[in-house]
């Protein structure tokens, strides 16, 4: 009988947003022959061993007549997708005396097999890659287009294979892989969407600007046609450029996704428009083993909520604890599985269902139960987190039709530069980044207004029935308004500009 044989090949898989080791274990004994998957894996996983069997034998290595026991470990953590195709077929190789065990040290595997051995992309190329640094691997194996994403780290060795075959060879010295590394190419030629398209609207502007200065969330109300969309689009236009940290967390949650389609890291924020329909599961992440949901792949940047109040109820109640927390977690398995979502939310809605209320434009058609209906759609406690509510009034032809550019993008980007910086020098010996994240004792700290201003505010804060909450929301705009300013001190004139940003405070809801 022949001696039992057995190969240890490293791999990750993916849980949440970060890599976690699995080694597949390939035991070739004496006995019946068979095919044995243990080790807690997926039907996706069970359904790779036939694909592994069919690769093998189609690239010309077929499999031994005798008993192979595959254990994929650690058992305990329930495993996803066919990325462990390519670790089970080099494990069957090295046990079978294909390739030598040696070659396999210090190396990751990862990659899907199609029955000609061909491989496929898999998800999370990106933080396997943190993952093999982190363990200080020497070398990751990975299918052509996932092997891109993996190489934008820089650390670790990336070698892109498109077939068994060729990973075969490798591993036997006769050819060698491919080594990707991190493309220089100068990040992204992308052209965002400028401000100066944008005719008229300078109130608006002026929101979007102090909203990009703050980090304040902002909703859009006004008739159909009017820019809200076109505005809301162009704020990442305006926001301060992602640094590289904040690039390569964002990276990460959308290599986990397996939706990452770019050769080098991007150098704007992402925008993501989900549409109205969107679920639970596309909102927050979801599925059996957790994706990343459509906040999450908005961290570090905008999630834009278009035509608001058509957006399911739960969907939009789910946001909160988000928008308080900057990440989300669900619960899988017993296992809690957390995701960044640091995102500045923008939101357009109609003022009314058929769109013209207070417009100027059209009568509006809708009956007060009906636009109380409509506005309520929209939970309170999310527009409390929605520091400016702003109209956007129709734009007259005459005024569409001038040929008179608008201030540029790149002009009021460097605005918003300067005001966060001030920002985060005021805020460098706490945690917080940015005005919209003061909490009540940093209002009271930073947002201090003098006598002449705290009476003329008093008045108006009377008058209007304003709430604490919303008295601390109108300093926190004050604040922003005057970081633009470039002043330290609140003028009465921030104050009452700050009011004006918040019209919800102002109508009966
Ligand atoms: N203020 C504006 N300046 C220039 N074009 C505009 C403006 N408002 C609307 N438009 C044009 O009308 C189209 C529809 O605008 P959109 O932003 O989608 O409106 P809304 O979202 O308010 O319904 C835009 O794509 C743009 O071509
Ligand atoms: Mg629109
Ligand atoms: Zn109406």
């Amino acid at each position: 009988m022949q001696p039992s044989v057995l190969a240890k090949v490293q791999s990750a898989g993916i849980l949440g947003v970060e890599a976690y080791g699995v080694c597949a274990e390939v035991d070739v004994t004496g006995g019946l022959p068979g095919y044995h998957l243990v080790g807690l894996g997926a039907s996706e996983v069970k359904e790779g061993s036939v694909r592994v069997r069919s690769a093998l034998s189609n690239c010309g290595y077929p499999m031994p007549p005798r008993k192979v026991i595959v254990n994929l470990a650690p058992a305990d953590v329930h495993k996803d997708g066919a990325a462990f195709d390519l670790p089970i077929a080099i494990g069957l190789l090295a046990a079978t005396g294909v390739v030598p065990p040696r070659a396999l040290e210090e190396t990751f595997f990862l990659g899907e097999l199609s029955l000609d051995g061909q491989l496929r992309r898999v998800a999370g190329g990106l933080p396997v890659a943190c993952l093999a640094r982190k363990r200080g691997i020497r070398a990751l194996i990975l299918p052509r287009e996932s092997a891109k994403e993996a190489a934008l780290l820089g650390d670790v060795p990336v070698f892109a294979a498109q077939s068994l075959p060729e990973v075969a060879a490798h591993l036997k010295g006769e050819t060698q892989l491919e080594r990707v590394t991190k493309s220089d190419a100068a990040a992204d030629g992308e052209v965002l969407p400028d401000l100066s398209e944008v005719r008229g609207l300078e109130h608006a502007k002026l929101a979007l600007e102090i909203a990009a200065a703050g980090g304040h969330n902002l909703l859009f109300v006004g008739p159909p046609g009017c820019g809200k969309s076109m505005l809301a689009r162009r704020l990442p236009s305006i926001l301060p450029p992602l640094d590289e940290r904040e690039a390569l967390e964002t990276s990460i949650v959308h290599s986990a996704s397996g939706r990452f389609d770019r050769t080098e890291l991007p150098a704007q924020r992402p925008f993501r428009a989900p549409n109205h329909d969107v679920s639970m599961a596309g909102m927050l992440g979801g599925g059996a083993l957790p994706k990343p949901g459509e906040i999450s792949l908005a961290h570090n940047g905008v999630l834009f909520l278009d035509e608001l109040p058509e957006f399911k109820r739960p969907v939009l109640d789910s946001l909160r604890e988000p928008l308080e927390d900057r990440a989300v977690t669900l619960v899988r398995l017993r296992t809690r599985i957390r995701f960044p979502a640091s995102f500045s939310l923008i939101a357009a809605m109609n003022p009314c269902p058929c769109g013209f209320h207070g417009s100027g434009i059209r009568n509006c058609v809708c009956s007060f139960a009906a636009i109380q209906r409509y506005r309520g759609k929209i939970s309170g406690p999310l527009l409390d987190r929605i520091d400016i509510q702003v109209h956007v009034p129709h734009v007259r032809f005459e005024e569409l039709s001038q040929d008179r550019i608008g201030v540029s993008s790149s002009v009021v980007a460097a605005r918003v530069l300067e005001a966060r910086d001030r920002q985060r020098h005021r805020l460098a010996k706490t945690k917080l980044h940015c005005n919209a994240q003061l909490g009540a004792r940093e209002v009271a700290r930073f947002c201090q207004i003098d006598e002449k201003t705290t009476a003329r505010f008093g008045q108006i804060a009377d008058r209007r029935g304003l709430s604490a909450r919303s008295v601390h929301r109108v300093l926190k705009l004050a604040r922003s308004i005057a970081d633009l300013a470039g002043r330290e001190k609140l003028a009465l004139g921030d104050v009452m500009m700050a009011v004006d940003l918040r019209v919800f405070d102002q109508e009966v809801r």
